[in-house]
């Protein structure tokens, strides 16, 4: 078998709060291939951002590896796009700047620095608003902003914490669809965490159920349905069923933790 994209072995996180260790994550396991595109629920606490600042070489494990390309990860890379649950722009660079800056980072040349701005800038729909601050803008634009930004870098591997989670109905379902697109036109690993069992759904080849206390899989759930998907594909049978059966995953161990008083 060929090396997975991304290797996950026994990870565990303890962080030292106060005098007590807390377990963030617990021996966590987990392989993903090349052009997988792999979604992440669980209830909040249960160490998803923890999982996806370790693959992006933000935190290091207390115990355990992460592998890129079988590799250990010992810090960030340009082939690894992190979209943050904070939007994380830099306040005095403007929406353009901002979005050229990790082009800048991996060496890419002015003139294609500028055009590939140009072109994922609109892509978000903030052409308006290419020379505004950060601090003018709205939650959802500034996420948009993050968005053109990881994108512009051309990573094969997009780590994604909650990106859609600001944005409302309409630009979700379209980057949605629009993220869909790329990742079926260009190989590229996605790792995308969300609240949204719907959109955990829609997006992935397989959906990762986490648990919390200490962090951990709970279940792995393959989904079965053929890319493109539209619309039509979110009133169907077998999506409902699918996301019945993520949802009652997720909702399945809050009953287990909080039995009736
Ligand atoms: N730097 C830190 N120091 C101490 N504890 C931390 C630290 N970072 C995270 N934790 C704890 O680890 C656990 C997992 O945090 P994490 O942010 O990974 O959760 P999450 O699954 O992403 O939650 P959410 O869905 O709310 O974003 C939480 O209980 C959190 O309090
Ligand atoms: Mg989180």
């Amino acid at each position: 078998m060929s090396t997975p994209k991304i290797s996950v072995r026994d990870v565990q996180k303890v962080f030292p709060v106060g005098k007590e260790p807390f377990v963030a994550l617990g021996g966590v396991s987990l392989d993903i291939a090349d052009n997988e595109f792999v979604t992440v629920v669980g209830p909040s606490g249960c160490g998803k951002s923890t999982l996806l600042n370790i693959l992006a070489g933000l935190e290091q494990p207390t115990g355990g590896a992460a592998l890129v390309d079988g590799k250990p990860v010992t810090g960030p890379g340009p082939e690894r796009g992190v979209i943050f649950q904070q939007y994380a722009l830099f306040p005095w660079l403007t929406v353009r700047e901002n979005v050229e800056f990790g082009m800048r980072t991996a060496k890419v040349p002015k003139g294609e620095r500028r055009e590939r701005a140009e072109h994922f800038i609109r892509l978000v729909g903030l052409e308006q608003f290419a020379d505004a601050l950060p601090k003018t803008l709205s939650g959802g634009m500034k996420q948009r902003c993050a968005i053109a930004r990881a994108y512009a870098v051309n990573p094969s591997i997009l780590l994604m914490d909650e990106p859609f989670g600001a944005l409302d109905a309409l630009t979700r379902v379209r980057l949605q669809e629009q993220l869909l697109e790329t990742w079926s036109k260009e190989r590229r690993t996605v790792m995308f965490i969300t609240h949204d069992v719907d959109e955990a759904v829609f997006l992935a080849n397989r959906v990762v159920v986490m648990a919390a206390r200490p962090g951990r899989i709970a279940e792995v759930i393959d989904v079965d349905l053929p890319y493109p998907r539209d619309e039509d594909m979110r009133l169907s049978p077998e999506f409902g069923a699918l996301r019945n059966r993520v949802w009652h995953a997720v909702y399945h161990q809050r009953q287990i933790k909080e039995p009736a008083k």
